[in-house]
């Protein structure tokens, strides 16, 4: 049975998705690169180092950066990014998230957050939803990023919770293999092609639809 509910956070909580790639675009066409959504969907759930590789790499011009320019090109992107996370209040969790998560709180799911992004802890502060969860796995202890399974092991460990008693919620194609990798259960929000593609065992078009009725429904078919 379900004990334990692990989150993706941008794209899953809140709308930080976009504003990720709205830096990325920022910063990429100061260089003279072009990104697109189709392009973005390969940087979600990526580190920004790794995120900035495969921009310049796409580019063409990952050769003509110094590795400390490449370091000052991704603090640029997360200046832009930071500037945009002070617009942030509790009016941008997404449809559904908070009462979720106050269901889940009140029938003993254990939750916890696997996020590659360094700005999670003060994102979860912003929306003021910190409080509810037990576990913030820290991404720069972990080795292997998305789409490795470690950052959903590390959480469920943290939790004293078995990989099998977990639900992992993704937005991202390299997340949700790594819910797959870490042999949770998964749920994919997002666009029904994409997630499906990506091996999501459950695939909601809005968080909204999350409620732990429909959890512990399709938890219990696919665990017979
Ligand atoms: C992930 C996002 O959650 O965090 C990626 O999906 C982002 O787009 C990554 O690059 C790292 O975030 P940050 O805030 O540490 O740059
Ligand atoms: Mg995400």
């Amino acid at each position: 049975n379900l004990k334990a509910v692990i989150f993706d956070l941008d794209g899953v909580i809140t709308d930080t998705a976009e504003w990720h790639f709205l830096a990325w675009s920022e910063l990429a066409k100061s260089i003279g690169i072009h990104i697109n959504k189709e392009f973005n969907e390969e940087l979600k759930g990526i580190s920004r180092m790794e995120s900035l590789e495969r921009i310049l790499d796409m580019g063409g011009i990952a050769h003509t950066f110094t590795e400390k320019e490449k370091v000052e090109l991704a603090q640029r992107k997360n200046k832009y990014y930071v500037q945009l996370l002070t617009q942030m209040t509790p009016e941008n969790i997404f449809p559904g998230i908070r009462k979720f998560l106050e269901e889940l709180k009140k029938n003993h799911i254990k939750i916890g957050l696997a996020s590659a992004s360094k700005n999670a802890p003060s994102i979860l502060d912003a929306l003021q939803i910190t409080e509810f969860f037990q576990v913030v796995v820290d991404p720069e202890k972990i080795a292997k990023g998305k789409p490795a399974p470690d950052i959903f092991l590390s959480a469920a460990e943290k939790l004293l919770v078995n990989p099998r008693n977990c639900v992992g919620i993704e937005d991202s194609i390299a997340g949700l293999q790594s819910i797959r990798y870490a042999g949770m259960f998964s749920i994919g929000v997002g666009t029904l092609d994409i997630m499906k593609e990506a091996g999501a065992n459950l695939v909601l078009e809005s968080t909204a639809e999350l409620t732990l009725e429909r959890l512990n429904g399709m938890f219990n078919i696919h665990a017979s």
